[in-house]
């Protein structure tokens, strides 16, 4: 059930027709997506699997939720691109008002090109090249967030080297145990992340002598779906009492970037309330009345998306498993392979019949390519479409294109319409950059 979209304009806006019914009853809503069954029949029939779905609703609330729950504090919502950077996305969060959080030089000109000026770009990375350095100082970002001494010293001779004083933020790494996945916790001093917060303010100090570099900040990000509010909280604190200690010596920030991280439910149990993280940071911050900056990815984005994917085989091993073989594979959603994540699976139109335990895998020659194992789920035909939910966020963006498997298309829900975002690649574009 591929293809499809290729012989359609590129950007068509189809209304979704009114809901009806799949044939068996059940599911009439799809959780996060704020997408009925016939919208998702229709896109998946049109589109073809696999498919990612976006709901534009459900960004647009998620980013009014964190955005409210400032209360007029000052502050600026930098969303990270790395959880999703398709144009159409990044353009809807630069209309809701965000700013960005690029972590290479692709992202900074997406972030451009979707009409966010230089000064609403913070730039991090853990390993900047030259090439990144020079056009990040170039271009006047809002903050360069600084990795190490040694990226001081070359943003500032860069900075001198073109005339110009580069707007920089530390990055502290704070030693603060995320309790996140360790793959993707990044705030303990074994991590490769920011210096260690003891050796901040003299870094600050050098940084002020410097005649290429202004300190704008200080920066922390100490992990990504963090599920408890504790490590996020004493995060704040410690970059607040630096700043405080700062300004004791002279050195005077303007803002305090406490970096994303904040987790989604991937399988309904409990994670912190956007705003009630929000409301923590501006209660840790006011004292020092200085703006507050986050850069949430995952929150805005994870669960406005799904990916459809259509059952090609189903295979029952005699008295042991049964699998369930998708057309998506880890190809198309990494985090299940990468991080042994747990994504909420069902079948679009249930069928009648109660819950067997099976293996949800994907088509790749990998035996680490499965996105469910030993997961109760209901009876399945091929050719059924399968909703992976909560892949708004580290899903395609993470997708490749492993034994050839072109990038499948996106396509973005507002209101009744719907339209693709982004086609399906083709096997000539996939070749195309090599020679024979
Ligand atoms: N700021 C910085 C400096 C980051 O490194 C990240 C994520 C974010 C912000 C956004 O974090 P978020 O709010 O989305 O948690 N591929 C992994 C996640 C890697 C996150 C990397 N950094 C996954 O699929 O779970």
């Amino acid at each position: 059930m591929n293809g499809g979209e290729n012989t359609r304009s590129p950007t068509p806006n189809h209304t979704i027709r009114p809901e009806r019914r799949g044939p068996a009853g059940g599911h009439d809503r799809i959780e996060g997506v704020n997408a009925r069954t016939s919208q998702l029949s229709d896109i998946a029939a049109a589109a073809g699997t696999p498919c990612y779905v976006y709901d534009a609703g459900a960004i647009r609330a998620a980013y009014a939720t964190l955005d409210a729950a400032f209360g007029g504090y000052p502050h600026a919502i930098h969303y990270a691109l790395k959880a999703n950077s398709t144009l159409s996305v990044v353009r809807l969060l630069h209309g809701l008002g965000s700013h960005a959080d690029a972590n290479s030089l692709g992202e900074v000109d997406v972030a451009l090109r979707c009409g966010f000026g230089p000064d609403q770009v913070v730039f991090t990375g853990v390993g900047k090249s030259a090439a990144e350095i020079d056009r990040a100082v170039s271009l006047g970002l809002l903050a360069i967030n600084v990795e190490s001494p040694g990226e001081l010293d070359r943003i500032d001779q860069r900075a001198i080297a073109q005339g110009v004083r580069a707007r920089v933020a530390l990055r502290v790494n704070p030693d603060i145990d995320a309790k996140s996945h360790p793959h993707i916790s990044t705030g303990l001093k074994s991590n490769k992340f920011g210096v260690p917060i003891d050796e901040a303010p003299a870094l600050f100090r050098e940084m002020s002598s410097r005649r290429g570099l202004h300190p704008v900040g200080a920066h922390v990000h100490i992990g990504s779906q963090i599920t408890t509010l504790d490590p996020l909280s004493k995060a704040a604190a410690a970059v607040v009492a630096l700043a405080r200690d700062l300004r004791g010596e002279g050195v005077e920030l303007q803002h305090l970037d406490m970096g994303g991280g904040l987790g989604i439910s991937y399988d309904g149990s409990p994670v912190v309330d956007p705003a009630e993280y929000v409301r923590a940071l501006v209660a840790a911050t006011r004292g020092s009345g200085l703006k507050v900056a986050i850069e949430p990815g995952r929150v805005l984005v994870g669960p406005a998306g799904v990916l459809l994917s259509t059952v090609v085989d189903v295979k029952q091993f005699p008295g042991a498993k049964r699998f369930i073989v998708l057309d998506a594979g880890m190809t198309e959603l990494m985090r299940p392979a990468l991080y042994n994540a747990y994504h909420r699976i069902e079948p679009l139109i249930r069928r009648r019949g109660d819950d067997v335990p099976v293996d949800i895998v994907g088509p790749i020659c990998e035996s680490t390519d499965a996105f469910a194992r030993d997961r109760n789920f209901p009876p399945v035909e091929v050719g059924d479409v399968i909703v992976v939910r909560d892949v708004g966020a580290y899903g395609a963006v993470m997708g490749h294109t492993y034994l050839r498997r072109p990038l499948p298309p996106e396509v973005l829900i507002d209101g009744d319409n719907w339209r693709i975002i982004r086609r399906r690649q083709t096997l000539d574009e996939l070749l195309a950059l090599e020679t024979e």
